[in-house]
């Protein structure tokens, strides 16, 4: 197969961890003989520092022709600190969400045999998990109408959602759930919102069409107390953009590492990869960021193209570096820390 991929490596870590990605998707392509392009674009701070906007047309343009994107992290302190600056990297990474029209954020979360233990949730509780939670994308209260009042003395975000961004968010979740073990819970906060409640609404009109697969309906601070209790409860969860951010990194605990949860965001065409953490900006630069993330969200790029055997040779090669303990500082535990581009270039020959 011929792919032509965008490469969005971004801020902080980002560069580090996708060139490992990149290692490892051209080894790939070596076996099973596939053609890869890739096409660097500029996005995040270093997009505003370069041209003034963190997600330039020429990036979109590169993004929207392309067959997927692969997407680093985006972020920096500098912007962070200063609530005035007019133009944050993040609303790169929103834009291009927007644009691409990626409304539905899938990110798993699994267990690896050999991490079990390092997980700060006890064996018993996490072994097995196999989740995934489908979150919202564009819309919510990312999206919605805000700004300040009173003399700046009053700031209001709204969250909107309209019934076609639901039905179609939750139609992917009935899907997934049918391919899995057939259990959607739609996680709201309906007690309160009523954009919740609209949520509510949609879903249970939806479930006729679904008749096989069970529906549960949670409040968001209920699973946010039921997720790190009783993972194995769950198997699909939709849910808001915002709850979903919470949820989602709360949710890597489970797999013992920020540096281990992939994620792919899609919409009716072409789809983004990319890690779930940040940029991390202290460890910009050093070598020492796990690429594991951005290399398995690359695996989540293969199988959407159907390419099984590739996904499943990443996923094999990236289980082996962690028993083996190839592995970055984050999670060598006293023992040997490998370098980010040592993990990569272990994974690449392994393949
Ligand atoms: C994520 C991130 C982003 C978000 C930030 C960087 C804007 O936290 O992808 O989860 O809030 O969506
Ligand atoms: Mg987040």
């Amino acid at each position: 197969m011929k792919l032509n991929i965008a490469l969005l490596a971004g801020d902080g870590i980002g560069p580090e961890v996708i060139d490992q990605a990149v290692k490892v998707c051209d080894a790939i392509a070596g076996k099973y003989n596939h053609e890869i392009n890739w096409t660097p674009a500029l996005t995040g701070a270093i997009a505003i520092d370069t041209v003034g906007e963190p997600y330039p047309d020429e990036t979109h343009e590169i993004c929207a022709n392309s067959d997927a994107v692969l997407f680093g992290a985006i972020g920096h302190p500098k912007f962070d600190n200063d609530p005035s600056a007019k133009v944050r990297p993040e609303q790169g990474l929103l834009k291009m969400r927007q644009k691409l029209g990626l409304f539905a954020n899938v990110r798993p979360t699994f267990t690896f045999p050999s991490l079990i233990d390092k997980s700060p949730l006890k064996r018993e509780r996490i072994e097995g998990t196999d989740l995934i939670i489908l979150r919202e994308l564009t819309g919510g209260v990312y999206f919605g109408e805000r700004g300040r009042k009173d003399n700046g003395d009053t700031a209001f975000d709204t969250m909107t959602y309209q019934r076609f961004e639901i039905q179609r968010l939750a139609k992917k979740g009935f899907e997934m759930a049918m391919k899995r073990s057939k259990k959607l819970c739609c996680v709201d906060k309906a007690n309160v919102l009523e954009a919740s409640r609209l949520w509510r609404e949609t879903v249970q009109t939806m479930e006729k069409d679904y008749p096989e697969v069970e529906v549960s309906y949670e409040f968001v601070d209920a699973v946010a107390m039921r997720l790190v209790q009783w993972p194995k409860d769950y198997d699909v969860i939709i849910t808001a953009n915002l709850f979903g951010d919470i949820l989602t990194d709360e949710a890597s605990v489970i797999s013992g590492s920020m540096g281990l949860m992939p994620s792919s965001s899609v919409g009716s065409k072409v789809s983004l990869y990319e890690p779930i953490h940040g940029s991390y900006p202290q460890a910009a630069g050093k070598d020492i960021a796990n690429p594991l993330a951005t290399v398995l969200s690359a695996a989540m790029l293969f199988e959407d193209f159907d390419l099984t055997q590739e996904a499943q040779a990443i996923r094999d090669v990236v289980n082996k570096s962690l028993a083996k303990g190839i592995v970055t500082e984050d999670l060598s535990d006293g023992g040997k820390a490998y370098k980010t581009s040592e993990v990569g270039n272990w994974l690449a020959a392994n393949i």
